[in-house]
C-alpha cells in the first residue's frame, strides 16, 4: 500500500508545468465528451426540420435519432478491438478523424439514407472516444485528482448538450438544420490538432513492455513519484499475470464487471435521456407548450446539468464516490416520484401548481443525476479493472450503457401512450431505489486510491470468495 496522504503532499509540490500538461491532457481528451454531448443533443432541435425536408414519419425520425446510438454500440465494440492494440491516444485520434467525416457527411447528406449513415459514423466516433478518453485521463491522472479530471469528461458532455440546444435555437428561425449539424466539425478539428504532441498513457506503455517509454511520460506528468509509480504499475501487471486472468470470463474479474455494467444500467434505466432528448415534450405535457416557454425550459435543463456537474467536480475526490451516489440516487428517486405524482394531477390545460412541481422536479432530477450517475459510471469503468483487461472490460460496460440508452429512448414515447407518464416515471424511480441497494452492497469506494490498489482490493475479495 502506498501512502495516500504522502501523495497529496506531492501533488501540492507539483510545478506549474506538470499541472499545465495534465490539465491540457484532460481538456483535449474531454473534447471527445463535448462532441458526444453535442452530437447526441443536437438532434432534439433539428429533428422536425429534417422530418419536413425528407418527408419523414415517426419511424423515419426515430431512425435519425437512434442511428447515432446504434453507431455508439458499434463504436464501443471497435474500441474493444483497438484500444489495447493501438493505444489510448491513437484510438482518440482515430475517433477525431471519424468525427470530422461524420459531421461533414451529415450536414451535406443528400437524402435520409445518407444522413442515417453519417449519424451512424458519428455514433462510432462517440463509442470509441467514450471508452478511450476517460481511460486515457484515468491512466495519466494522479490518484488524488483522478475523479475530478475524469468528471471533467462528463462536464464536457453536459456542455456539449447545452451548446447543441442553444445552437439549434440560433439556427431554428429559418429551419437551417444543416448549419445546426455542421457546428460539430469545429471541436472535432480542435480534438485532432490538440492530440498532437500529447503523450501516450504510461500504463499502456507498461502493458506493452515499453518500460522506458512509460518512465519518460511519468517524468513529465508525475516527476516527483516516478519510481513509486513505476513499481506500482509493474506490480499491477505482475499481479495480473500471477492471477492469470487474461480473459474477461475469469471469476476473479466478475465483481468489478458487475459493478461497472450495473452502474451503466442504472445510469440509463433511471431515464435521464427521456429528459435530455424529449424535454420539450415533457414540458409541453405540463402546459408549457407555447413556443419560447418550452425552448427556455429545455435550455434550463441543459444549464442545470452543467452547473450540477461542476458540483460533482468539486466534490468527487473530497467526499468520495459512494456518498455522491447515495445522495444522487435518493434525490433522483424522490424527484422522479414527484414527476409521476404531478403529472397525474396535471390538467393538461392552463399551467397549475402541479405543472410547476413537474418543472422543479425535472430540474432536481437532472441535478441529482449530474452529481452522481452522470460522471461515476464513466470513472469507475476506467478505474476498476487491471490494466491488461481494462480496455475490453470498459468497452463491455459502455456497450451495455449504449444498449440501455437505445432501449429507453426508443420505448419512452410508446410507454407514455401505453401506461402513461405517471407509471413510466414511477418505474424509473423504482430503478433508482434498486440502485441504492446495489451501491450499498456492491460498489467499492475508490477515492484517493491508486488504480493498482483498487484492483488489489477487488482481486483479494474475489479470491476470498472463490475459496469459500
Ligand atoms: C450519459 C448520457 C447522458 C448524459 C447527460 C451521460 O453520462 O451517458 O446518456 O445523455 O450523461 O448529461
Amino acid at each position: 500500500m502506498s501512502d495516500r496522504r504522502g501523495k497529496e503532499t506531492h501533488d501540492d509540490m507539483w510545478d506549474s508545468g506538470t499541472q499545465g500538461l495534465i490539465t491540457r491532457i484532460a481538456v483535449v481528451a474531454a473534447l471527445a465528451g463535448l462532441l458526444f454531448g453535442f452530437d447526441t443533443g443536437v438532434i432534439s432541435g433539428a429533428l422536425d426540420y429534417i422530418g419536413d425536408a425528407f418527408n419523414l414519419g415517426d419511424i423515419g425520425k426515430s431512425a435519425v435519432v437512434s442511428s447515432v446510438l446504434l453507431g455508439a454500440v458499434v463504436g464501443s465494440l471497435v474500441a474493444m478491438a483497438i484500444i489495447d492494440r493501438i493505444g489510448r491516444r491513437r484510438s482518440l485520434i482515430a475517433s477525431g478523424a471519424v468525427f470530422i467525416v461524420g459531421s461533414i457527411a451529415s450536414a451535406v447528406a443528400p437524402g435520409v439514407g445518407a444522413l442515417d449513415i453519417a449519424r451512424l459514423l458519428l455514433g462510432v466516433a462517440i463509442g470509441i472516444s467514450a471508452v478511450a478518453a476517460p481511460m486515457y485521463i484515468t491512466e495519466i491522472a494522479p490518484a488524488a485528482r483522478r475523479g475530478q479530471l475524469v468528471s471533467f469528461f462528463q462536464l464536457m458532455i453536459t456542455i456539449g448538450i447545452l451548446v447543441a440546444y442553444v445552437n439549434d435555437e440560433a439556427f431554428s428561425s429559418n429551419g437551417q438544420w444543416r448549419w445546426m449539424l455542421i457546428t460539430g466539425v469545429a471541436p472535432a478539428i480542435v480534438l485532432l490538432i490538440g492530440m498532437r504532441g500529447l503523450p501516450e498513457s504510461p500504463r499502456w506503455f507498461m502493458l506493452k513492455g515499453r518500460d522506458a517509454d512509460a518512465r519518460k511520460v511519468l517524468e513529465k506528468v508525475n516527476p516527483t513519484e516516478v519510481e513509486s509509480e513505476m513499481a506500482e504499475m509493474r506490480r499491477g501487471i505482475d499481479e495480473e499475470k500471477t492471477a492469470s486472468f487474461r480473459a474477461l470470463v475469469q471469476p476473479v474479474l466478475r465483481p468489478a464487471l458487475i459493478v461497472a455494467v450495473g452502474l451503466f444500467i442504472i445510469q440509463q434505466f433511471t431515464g435521464i435521456n427521456t429528459v435530455i432528448y424529449y424535454a420539450p415534450r415533457i414540458f409541453k405535457d405540463a402546459g408549457f407548450g407555447a413556443g419560447s416557454a418550452a425552448i427556455w425550459a429545455t435550455v434550463s435543463v441543459g444549464v442545470i446539468n452543467v452547473l450540477a456537474t461542476l458540483g460533482a467536480l468539486a466534490l468527487i475526490d473530497r467526499v468520495g464516490r459512494k456518498p455522491l451516489l447515495y445522495t444522487g440516487l435518493a434525490g433522483m428517486a424522490v424527484s422522479l416520484s414527484a414527476i409521476a405524482v404531478s403529472s397525474m394531477l396535471s390538467s393538461g390545460g392552463t399551467i397549475t401548481a402541479a405543472d410547476l412541481v413537474t418543472v422543479v422536479a425535472v430540474w432536481a432530477f437532472v441535478a441529482f443525476f449530474a452529481i452522481s450517475l452522470g460522471p461515476i459510471p464513466w470513472l469507475m469503468a476506467s478505474e476498476l479493472f487491471p490494466v491488461g483487461v481494462r480496455g475490453k472490460a470498459a468497452s463491455i460496460a459502455t456497450v451495455v450503457g449504449w444498449l440501455g440508452n437505445l432501449f429507453i429512448s426508443f420505448t419512452f414515447l410508446g410507454l407514455l401512450d401505453l401506461i402513461g407518464e405517471s407509471a413510466t416515471f414511477f418505474s424509473y424511480a423504482a430503478v433508482a431505489v434498486l440502485g441504492l441497494v446495489f451501491v450499498w452492497f456492491l460498489v467499492p469506494e475508490t477515492k484517493g486510491r491508486t488504480l493498482e490498489e483498487i484492483e488489489e482490493g477487488f482481486i483479494a475479495r474475489a479470491k476470498a470468495r472463490l475459496k469459500d
